[in-house]
């Protein structure tokens, strides 16, 4: 039997950065991935994160490739009724940025973090099993590199996303599940071009919401409000073109720089919590224990904000015992969370088209889109909701 502190399941963003602030506190941890390196370092997801998350790479030696390479931006645009409006965050917030980075790089940063403080992510491990979850005494069994492990551990992580064991090796009846689905998905693709403006576009469209977000000077990452079912390869380029001019249309002519799509993708959007976050020595974070649309782009942000209460308390714990940091966990995250909630549920049903609205929900769609632009008040908001809300103090 091996033995560390922290068994931590899954090699996403929420695991990466558990592994990397309890190393930075001294505290021992191993991370176990289903995936391969090359695959979890290569999918594709958002690229927006809040000020409190780029502050917390940055303060853990982790924000140098960011602060090179990412873009920072004062705001986003608003387009609908043919017109666009800025937003300025920077501006409404006293300071505060959007910071335009995408997912698999801080994931690339924290794996060579990760290398470089020489601690282990076994990543291919397969039957990863947790054990004795509910006792103060949990393990964790995996196969890895053709060998059978059994690791003891104090605490055990569940960082493994939606779809991850952790969460389903809780008692039946032992969480509460809250949700919402959407009757609508997004379509996303990478395009090889130029950027098509200097800040992030949300549209809503009578066809439905489209986004123009960006990723480097020469790749660009699209979406467009689509069908659930719809396959990915039933759209050409010369079809999601027009389909992306007619929502982003403007009454100056303005047009998206098109180029080469290289990734087509369908997203589902949905709003899940699991309540509460934890059971025993076992302790969910990130996807693993609520899920967001996509709209707000708040994904990473929550499992950034999960794992800094997290390490805290495990911290507190091994500094003195005390498990008062532990024992608040679930309530302390959740009250952000359900926060974040809110917020992307509101601009998911602001900007997007449902087949059962009527007349009077794309007036009031309309109404609340100006009322938004033109209120200081709503839009300061807007703002610093979308920039982040305060990470725990
Ligand atoms: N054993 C080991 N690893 C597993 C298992 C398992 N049984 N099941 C899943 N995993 C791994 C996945 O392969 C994945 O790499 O857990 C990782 C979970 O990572 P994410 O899904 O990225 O979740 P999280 O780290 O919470 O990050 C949240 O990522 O999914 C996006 O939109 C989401 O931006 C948000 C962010
Ligand atoms: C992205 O760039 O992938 C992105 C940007 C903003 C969002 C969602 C996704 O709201």
């Amino acid at each position: 039997m091996e033995r560390t502190q922290v068994g931590i399941v899954g090699a996403g963003p929420a695991g990466l950065l558990l592994a990397h602030l309890l190393h930075r506190a001294g505290i021992d941890s191993l991370v176990l991935e289903s995936r391969s390196r090359a695959e979890v370092e290569g999918t594709v997801r958002a690229g927006v994160l809040e000020q409190g998350t780029v502050d917390l790479l940055r303060e853990t030696g982790v924000g140098s490739r960011l602060d090179r390479e990412a873009f920072f931006h004062r705001g986003v645009y608003l387009r609908f009724a043919g017109r666009t409006h800025h937003i300025d965050m920077q501006a409404l917030t006293g300071g505060k940025r959007v910071t335009l980075y995408a997912q698999q790089e801080v994931v690339k940063d924290l794996v060579d973090a990760r290398a470089r403080a020489g601690r282990e992510i076994a990543f291919e491990a397969s039957n990863v099993a947790i054990h004795d979850v509910a006792s103060g005494r949990p393990s964790l069994s995996f196969t890895h590199a053709g060998r059978e492990r059994r690791l003891a551990c104090d605490f055990v992580a569940g960082c493994d996303g939606t779809h991850g064991v952790s969460r389903h090796s809780l008692p039946e009846g032992a969480l509460t599940r809250h949700e919402r689905t959407y009757p609508f998905a997004w379509f996303g693709f990478l395009v090889e071009a130029a950027p098509s403006a200097d800040e992030l576009i949300y549209a809503r469209h009578d066809r439905g919401f489209a986004l123009v977000s960006m990723r480097t000077r020469t790749l660009q990452r699209m979406y467009f409000q689509c069908d659930p079912s719809e396959e990915p390869d039933a759209w050409s380029e010369e079809r999601i073109w027009a389909e992306m001019r007619a929502r982003l249309e403007t009454s100056d002519g303005w047009k998206p720089v098109e180029g080469r799509i290289t990734q087509k993708v369908v997203v589902p959007m949905r709003s899940l919590v699991f309540e509460p976050m934890q059971l025993g020595n076992l302790f969910l974070a990130g996807d693993a224990a609520h899920v967001v649309p996509p709209t707000g782009a708040k994904g990473l942000n929550l499992a950034a904000a999960d794992v800094r209460v997290l390490a805290r308390a495990m911290q507190r714990f091994y500094a003195d015992g005390d498990r008062g940091g532990l024992d608040a966990y679930s309530s302390k995250c959740l009250e952000r969370v359900w926060k974040a909630q809110r917020f992307s549920y509101w601009l998911t049903t602001l900007l997007h088209r449902s087949e059962s609205d009527t007349s009077f929900d794309r007036n009031r769609q309309l109404a609340e889109l100006d009322y938004l632009v033109h209120s200081r008040a709503a839009m300061t908001s807007f703002a610093e909701n979308y920039v982040g809300l305060p990470f725990d103090e």
